[in-house]
């Protein structure tokens, strides 16, 4: 089936949501979800959003904390974009419905997060995300020209490889056309011609075993873009959240939110020890590369499995009005935060780096525009600032949006696009290849891909990642199609691209740590 359509906006998330309200007065718009249309990263956010909304806080702050935590290597443009916007970007999520806290003055209820100077994160409780998300779903949900279509797993992208061209990553001129989805009811994958097309897959969690992100978060955009050949960029600055919910077995991990310890609790060693000030001077508080990797490190001296994370002398009352999830969650499994530390460890959590996209979100590709997490702005540098991953989204999705609109009545359909090929695959495969597959990639990337690198790990990663990605490619090749084997084949192709990017930084920076070249290097 092919179907054609303005704007194709693959992901459900925050980024690509807000994409589709700002174009969708200009023309017709189709959202693919491979899951439900709430099941997104963004839902999951605790935090919140940070933007500048009163002073003493201002623009200059912001975009200095901004680039410190990204070790300077940030693209200084688009942090002063980013930031300078933020007002306005924060107050269009407000006017369509999300609901901040507020302090009984009418002001909103700021939080500080690590790596901030000033309280400015707006939130929801610390349930933020699923806020935002609920507000953007109603109004999406509610608008004529936007269709949704869930449960469609978007396979790839299409240009003009698939009319049997030569695209490299030279040609300056490869174009993309829309993208194949298997709808998942019946297997069959679909045609969707797009004048624009826009990914906003979110993370790739999901190659580490132990992760924040939700299941579907396989790295599946930054895939099909690599596969179009667009460039991408920055891929070994893989975040790990400090403080996710120690719970072995639990997929995904349970995050802790950041905000608990700007609310004052405290990281102490299983034996009760307070550690963070060894490490840097804002404690606890300190930005979040450097409290991931002491934590590591306590770990590795104590040989504990987790530390704690104390928030007992927090009062009950601000516990269940700002934290009341956390403490539900934690209720659940047997634990009263109010009276009983927290156990916790770090857990991959965001990927700073991903499709190369310039200021108004255009990817190397023509008509591809990459938003949220799946993209690199630039923003972020070497390691992302807590709570700027959502302002980002905001940001980009409303520049990209813009500039969609300026020119999609300019660009023509693609005429005779082949349907997806599906000749040759014929066995229908033991899923025990393909969990087995995938188990072994997530244990190559967190035993030597995690937070401590050195050349030796990566060298070892490398050639295991070798062995899958040619079984695998092999299994694909013969395979009937699934969202099973393609999120394996898009998790190995995105392994390899961490594993490639972290071994050309020869130094240490942000949230690349190498004990073979231990400092940063000088420009
Ligand atoms: P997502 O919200 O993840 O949405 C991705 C969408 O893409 C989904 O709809 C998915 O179905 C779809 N998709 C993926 N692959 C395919 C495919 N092949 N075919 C079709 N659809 C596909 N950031 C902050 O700024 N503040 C916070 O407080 C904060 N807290 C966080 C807490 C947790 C637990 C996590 C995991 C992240 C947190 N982050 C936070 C990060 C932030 O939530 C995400 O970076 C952001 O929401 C990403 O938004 P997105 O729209 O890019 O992607
Ligand atoms: C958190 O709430 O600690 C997560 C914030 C973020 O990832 O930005």
């Amino acid at each position: 089936m092919k179907r054609k359509i303005d704007f194709l906006v693959i992901g459900s998330g925050s980024a690509g949501l807000i994409f589709a309200l700002k174009v969708a007065a200009h023309g017709k718009v189709i959202i693919l979800s491979k899951s439900n249309m709430e099941d997104t990263a963004t839902s999951y956010a605790q935090g919140g959003i940070a933007a500048v909304t009163y002073s003493p806080d201002n623009y200059e702050k912001h975009i200095e904390d901004t680039l410190k935590a990204g070790a300077g290597i940030n693209d200084k443009e688009i942090v002063r974009i980013t930031i300078t916007e933020s007002t306005e970007r924060v107050k269009e999520l407000i006017e369509w419905g999300t609901h901040f806290d507020k302090e009984e003055s009418g002001k909103y209820a700021l939080a500080r997060e690590g790596g901030h100077s000033e309280f400015r994160i707006l939130h929801h409780k610390d349930n933020t995300g699923f806020e935002i998300q609920r507000a953007l779903s109603e109004k999406v949900k509610a608008h004529p020209n936007i269709e949704v279509f869930e449960n469609y797993f978007a396979i790839d992208l299409i240009t003009q490889h698939h009319f049997n061209e030569v695209v490299n990553r030279y040609r300056k001129d490869i174009r993309c056309f829309g993208a194949y989805a298997m709808n998942e009811k019946t297997g069959k994958v679909e045609t969707f011609l797009a004048k624009v097309t826009v990914i906003a897959t979110g993370g790739l969690g999901n190659i580490y075993q132990t992760t924040t992100n939700p299941l579907f978060a396989t790295g599946d955009g930054i895939a099909m873009a690599y596969r179009a050949k667009a460039h991408l960029e920055n891929l070994e600055f893989v975040q790990f959240h400090p403080t996710s919910l120690y719970n072995p077995g639990e997929k995904p991990s349970f995050l802790i939110t950041e905000a608990l310890r700007g609310s004052g609790a405290i990281l102490k060693t299983k034996k009760g020890n307070v550690f963070m000030k060894k490490y840097h001077e804002l404690g606890s508080l300190a930005p979040r590369d450097i409290v991931a990797r002491a934590i590591d490190n306590e770990m590795k001296l104590s040989g504990d499995d987790f530390v704690f994370l104390d928030a007992r002398h927090i009062s009950k009352n601000e516990i269940l009005n700002h934290f009341p999830t956390i403490y539900a969650k934690c209720l659940s499994i047997g634990i009263d935060i109010t009276k009983d530390m927290i156990p916790v460890v770090p857990a991959a959590h965001y990927s700073c780096g991903g499709v190369n996209s310039d200021k108004d979100g255009r990817t190397t590709i023509e008509n591809l525009y990459a938003v949220g997490e799946v993209a690199r702005t630039g923003l972020h540098g070497a390691n992302r600032l807590a709570s700027n991953s959502l302002l980002e989204s905001a940001v980009f999705s409303h520049r990209a949006a813009m500039h969609a609109i300026g020119g999609f009545r300019q660009i023509d359909f693609r005429e005779n696009v082949p349907d997806w090929d599906a000749e040759g695959r014929v066995m229908n495969e033991e899923m025990i290849l393909i969990t087995q597959s995938k188990k072994e990639l997530q244990a190559i990337m967190s035993s030597y891909v995690g937070i401590v690198r050195s050349n030796l790990r990566l060298k070892r990663a490398f050639d295991r990642l070798e062995i899958l990605y040619k079984e695998t490619e092999d299994l694909y090749d013969k395979s009937i199609l699934s969202k099973d084997i393609c999120e394996l084949r898009n998790m190995i192709n995105v392994a390899y691209l961490v594993i490639k990017m972290a071994m050309n930084r020869k130094e240490s920076v942000g949230l690349h740590y190498s004990i073979d070249y231990p400092e940063k290097k000088e420009n």
